[in-house]
């Protein structure tokens, strides 16, 4: 799937009910050129879909890599605040609010379908950078709902399965 010429790939993305979709991502152990070409290709697949994030079980890939980003483009997307390319490794949620929302939320491995999904509004993640080095982000509103989904994906839950859970 990765070609070996190291020129980057638009991946095709799993699609439900891929199995590889529930089933849990291994943490990322080596920071190295093979994690950067598969982070490259997530970048590409999620442009070209296109995508607010991807994570990498999407693109067949079990390692716990999640990207998002977010330009809004429309009038009616405008009250979201844009999301810079923000590339997670090994996230873990350290704090979940206690103060939730409800809102309808789509994803790339099931084409057409928009469930009413309930987050926290405000969460706290450590992470690793594409080197290896850690970090921590606050993150609120939209973005902290798109963290939450693509970690969800790491873990193997899918908005469907968010669903059954309330
Ligand atoms: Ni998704």
């Amino acid at each position: 799937m990765h070609d070996i010429d190291g020129s980057i790939m638009i991946c095709s993305i799993q699609i439900f009910p891929s199995r590889i979709l529930n089933r849990p991502s291994q943490p990322v152990t080596s920071f190295d050129d093979t994690l950067k070409k598969i982070v490259k290709d997530m970048i590409e697949t999620m442009h070209a879909a296109p995508g607010v994030g991807l994570a990498a079980p999407q693109i067949n890939v079990p390692k716990q890599i999640a990207i998002i980003e977010y330009q809004p483009k429309s009038e009616e997307e405008a009250d979201r605040a844009k999301i810079p390319l923000t590339i997670i490794i090994n996230p873990k949620i350290i704090h979940f609010s206690k103060d939730k929302d409800r809102l309808r939320e789509g994803c790339l491995s099931i084409p057409g379908v928009e469930l009413l999904v309930t987050r926290s509004k405000k969460i706290k993640l450590n992470a690793q950078s594409i080197d290896g080095q850690p970090f921590k982000i606050h993150a609120s509103g939209f973005f902290a709902r798109v963290i939450q989904h693509e970690i969800d994906h790491l873990n193997g839950i899918l908005i469907i399965d968010e669903v059954k859970k309330r």
